[in-house]
């Protein structure tokens, strides 16, 4: 089931055309699902439901105020890696004992920030990557008068990630702590003040698109939690980190269902005494928008056919970033059945700003919508204001209604935030 579907020759999204919100948005534009949303973090949910088990969606997928204010109230809790993060989080009313906070390099003012969460309070835990920022950590919630619930984030030591700049548990990645040297780490909590051992995390990559080396990272972190466990910590939480994959196209390998990642870990922590803490990402967004976008020209007659789009890489970076394949669809599926092959690109000057090479789609015509989809994990969050074009806009659809969730900025709010000194 999908919320993105064909129906009298166009492309909606639940009960809205796509070119309604063309007309009335502009393009480009994010276009996100709330029915999509909500049916994949359910989806994600009834999974695990046979475990004790938190999902802390990970905001840095989509971290949109109305998007996490509509995960809030299904109960979902979030994985933070900024203050930022942190605030929008609690903004959106997701309950700080469901916040975990992630990332390699915190500050001490956010260490700070998320140990006054709910009038002091804190948050459910850090995950801590590093000896360093134990000790910091340690500093501020003594000095605090208060103590942070840890985990430690172990590096497993496995492959796994659509790609290698998203590949995060090997050894020699910069995430975690490496598996090796955790049963002294986890000593060295206990020395510590204002630093209390709740459990231990990982994470392993992202677009993963098969069980084994989520497999295989379980097994390696289990024999390790039961070692602590006989070193005398207590041992509550297991966050297992995101990464599960979703389908871009027909031609990949396509990632197992949420259920199968549900059934599998279930089966290796049924009756372990541990709490399963989630942070998908991709699994909750990623399918749950697309870019939609113009065709501004096109180009024949030379060695491509190429189609000029109004979107470009840094509207949606993850093709020139990643090579990164999202499918391409024509809004209107009436204008011809012609097949064309085209490049797809951006107005942007590099020749990375393309989001597809040789693509076969019917026959396109100047002003014809497209859909980029997939869209709806890690579009949005990171783009740019390259070429100086203003950030687009983000449109939530929810059954018959639909709003803008983030406007679209004008050139002149992006210059009134330069400054340029006198002496220039
Ligand atoms: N937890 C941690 C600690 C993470 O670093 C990430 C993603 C997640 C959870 C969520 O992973 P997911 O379930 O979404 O795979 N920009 C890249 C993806 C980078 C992922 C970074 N970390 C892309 O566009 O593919």
């Amino acid at each position: 089931m999908t919320s993105f579907n064909q129906k009298q020759e166009q492309l909606w999204v639940d009960d809205i055309p796509l070119a309604t919100i063309a007309q009335n948005a502009g393009t480009p534009v994010y276009v996100y699902s709330a029915s999509a949303f909500t049916r994949n973090l359910k989806e994600f949910s009834s999974a695990v439901q046979g475990i004790d088990h938190l999902i802390a969606y990970s905001v840095k997928a989509n971290s949109n105020l109305a998007i996490l204010t509509l995960l809030a109230k299904l109960g979902a809790g979030a994985d933070v890696v900024s203050g930022g993060e942190l605030e929008r989080a609690l903004q959106a009313g997701i309950a700080p004992h469901n916040i975990v906070f992630s990332g390699v390099g915190k500050s001490k003012e956010e260490m700070q920030a998320a140990l006054s969460a709910n009038h002091g309070t804190g948050i459910c835990q850090f995950n801590v990557e590093s000896e360093p920022e134990l000790i910091a950590l340690s500093e501020v919630a003594t000095a605090m008068g208060k103590i942070a619930p840890v985990a430690l984030r172990i590096n497993p030591d496995v492959t796994a990630g659509g790609h290698e700049k998203i590949s995060t548990g090997k050894a020699e990645n910069k995430f975690g702590i490496d598996i090796n040297l955790a049963r002294e780490v986890y000593r060295n909590v206990r020395d510590l003040p204002g630093v209390e051992v709740t459990g231990v995390d990982m994470h392993i990559g992202s677009q993963i698109n098969s069980l084994t080396p989520f497999e295989m990272a379980m097994d390696k972190i289990l024999e390790l939690i039961k070692a602590l466990r006989f070193d005398g910590h207590q041992i509550n939480t297991y966050d297992l980190g995101g990464g599960l994959g979703i389908h871009y196209h027909d031609d990949s390998d396509i990632p197992p269902l949420p259920s199968a990642y549900g059934a599998m870990v279930t089966k290796k922590l049924k009756g372990k005494g541990l709490k399963a803490i989630f942070e998908p990402g991709r699994a909750i967004a990623g399918n749950a928008g697309v870019l939609l976008a113009k065709v501004k020209y096109i180009k024949s007659g030379g060695a491509r056919n190429f189609l000029i789009l109004d979107a470009a890489m840094n509207d949606l970076i993850r093709p020139a970033l990643y090579g990164a394949h999202h499918e391409i669809n024509p809004v209107n599926a009436k204008s011809n059945h012609e097949k064309m092959t085209y490049d797809i690109v951006g107005p942007v000057c590099e020749t990375g700003d393309t989001f597809a090479v040789m693509r076969e789609m019917p026959k396109m015509q100047q002003g014809d919508l497209v859909a980029i989809s997939s869209a709806g994990a890690y579009g949005a969050v990171q783009s740019s204001e390259y070429n100086t074009r203003p950030l687009i806009p983000e449109v939530l659809v929810s059954a018959k209604q639909y709003a803008v969730i983030r406007k679209r900025p004008t050139i002149k709010d992006i210059l009134e935030r330069e400054d340029v000194p006198s002496w220039v």
